[in-house]
């Protein structure tokens, strides 16, 4: 994993931005994971800013995102379908038929699980997986106790996670129950993973998913097992790293040739 922890989450994100703009230029047809949450605002702002005064084009590019709730219609302003377009998608270029997103309404949701995974599949696999964490741990919606092999699924959502989604839905009680989420096995074919977090209320899930042991008690741990995390940190979310002065100097005296 390459640790980089920033002196906040503006300059994070603008690093962030940075990595995708430049896999997007070299590669016009890339395949782009998205997250959703507060986290990656930041970053999605920052690739409409360099699409409008940069021209960075997304017109060949493949989406597809990590999760979304089921029983959600796409235009409910709390889905993950809603967040995409608000956030990024209807201010960038990006061609609506390369927008993958789980339906959440199917009625065979195994069905539409098993489809995501083909799609991703054909377009080639994922180059950068944007990545946020949850306070427990999570990535996607991979629940504490999810199957570090697991593929695209229906998943139970933790009282946590339904709690720390209450405001976007106006109360605790209107938060879906159940989502669809990209599994792990899912997230770690992906060619590079790019996890961010900021804030003081991540600091306790980094320190464990960073420096703890692989645990499926908390998923984010996985990516110790992948060739290419980077995971990108404001100073509150690294407060709680044993290492972080060796990882800051590891950043800092990078060869010019290995650095992202
Ligand atoms: C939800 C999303 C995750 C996201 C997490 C953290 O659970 N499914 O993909 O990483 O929220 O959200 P935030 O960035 O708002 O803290």
């Amino acid at each position: 994993m390459e640790i980089i922890i920033q002196r906040d989450a503006e300059a994070a994100s603008r690093l962030a931005a940075g990595i995708v703009a430049r896999t997007v230029r070299e590669k016009p047809h890339a395949v782009l994971g998205f997250a959703t949450g507060q986290t990656p605002i930041g970053l999605y702002g920052e690739l409409v800013r360099l699409h409008r005064e940069e021209r960075l084009d997304f017109e060949r590019i493949t989406a597809f995102n990590l999760d979304e709730f089921v029983g959600l219609k796409p235009a409910h302003p709390a889905s993950y379908h809603s967040y995409m377009r608000e956030h990024l998608f209807r201010h960038i270029n990006i061609d609506p038929a390369r927008i993958n997103i789980p339906d959440g309404l199917s009625a065979d949701i195994p069905a539409v699980c098993r489809d995501y995974e083909d799609r991703i599949h054909s377009a080639g696999g994922i180059d950068i997986q944007i990545l946020g964490i949850g306070t427990d741990g999570h990535l996607g919606f991979n629940e504490p106790s999810s199957s570090l092999a697991s593929r695209t699924r229906i998943k139970t959502l933790t009282a946590r996670t339904r709690r720390d989604n209450a405001e976007a839905f106006g109360g605790e009680d209107k938060v879906p129950h159940h989502v669809i989420t990209m599994g792990l096995g899912t997230i770690m074919a992906c060619r590079m993973c790019l996890l961010l977090a900021f804030g003081p209320a991540k600091a306790h899930a980094i320190a464990q998913a960073v420096e703890g042991p692989i645990a499926a008690m908390v998923p984010a741990s996985i990516l110790q097992m992948h060739p290419r995390a980077v995971i990108l940190l404001d100073e509150e979310a690294a407060a709680g790293l044993q290492r972080s002065a060796y990882y800051r100097w590891v950043y800092e005296n990078k060869p010019g040739w290995q650095k992202i």
